[in-house]
């Protein structure tokens, strides 16, 4: 009998490891993943280059009168058989990773008219089942109604040190105090935005990171998708 594809929902604060685990999940269930962050991410990169975002000014309007100019979509890279980010159509999974980006985010996933453009297309990959996707509001707003819900949180300390180190990893010059600073106003603006606000699903479960090790995070959470797609054939 073939095994009932269910939806995997991950939230939680910036740099938690969502996307570490998402993927590791993914592969092992042969499910497709999808990093939400990365569409709000192409936006911001988009609005950048039009130069609707210049230093902390945004021009919103402009942005919001220009969204159908945008397409966000993934291909998969063969070399590591994961999914990349294109903006209309060019890979741009390294341009948006910079601090650089992630310091004006927040600001663009806060626009009502952006979420409500890239939930849809979020809601579409999610149709057919089979997929771990995540995020902030992916158990709230994008599937509520997901088999399985995942919180992921950790110190804002822990987080800041994994960021800069995958920074200085990357080739980024950045100083750990402007890491920390970015996790924490990000936390901040994500958590207490108007549309959609980081918050824990009251049915998702938190995984707290802060002293575990991957793998025994990664066990956890997969012994979790096993019990609950056994609990939904
Ligand atoms: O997961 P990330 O750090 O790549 O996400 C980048 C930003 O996008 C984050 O600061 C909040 C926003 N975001 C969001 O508002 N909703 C999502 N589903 C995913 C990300």
């Amino acid at each position: 009998m073939d095994q009932t594809r269910i939806i995997i929902a991950i939230d939680g604060y910036s740099s938690t490891g969502k996307s570490t685990v998402a993927k590791q999940l993914a592969k092992r269930l042969n499910y497709i993943y999808v990093d939400t962050g990365a569409m709000y991410r192409a936006v911001t990169l988009y609005a950048m280059r039009k130069g609707y975002i210049i230093s902390t000014n945004l021009n919103k309007e402009a942005l919001i009168n220009d969204l159908d100019s945008i397409v966000v979509s993934f291909e998969i890279n063969t070399a590591t058989g994961l999914g990349e980010v294109l903006l209309n159509g060019t890979n741009v999974e390294n341009e948006i990773r910079g601090l650089d980006v992630a310091s004006h985010v927040s600001q663009i996933a806060a626009i009502p008219e952006v979420r409500r453009k890239l939930v849809d297309l979020q809601q579409r990959m999610g149709k057919d089942k089979g997929i771990v996707m995540d995020g902030r509001d992916i158990g709230t707003v994008v599937f509520p109604d997901a088999e399985l819900k995942l919180f992921m949180t950790a110190t804002a300390k822990d987080r800041a040190e994994r960021r800069y180190k995958e920074l200085l990893e990357s080739g980024e010059e950045v100083s750990y105090e402007d890491v920390l600073k970015n996790v924490v106003d990000r936390d901040h603006l994500d958590s207490t935005r108007k549309d959609s606000p980081l918050k824990k699903a009251d049915d998702a479960i938190t995984i707290d990171n802060s002293n575990l090790t991957l793998e025994d995070q990664f066990d956890q959470i997969l012994a979790l998708a096993n019990k609950t797609i056994l609990n939904t054939q």
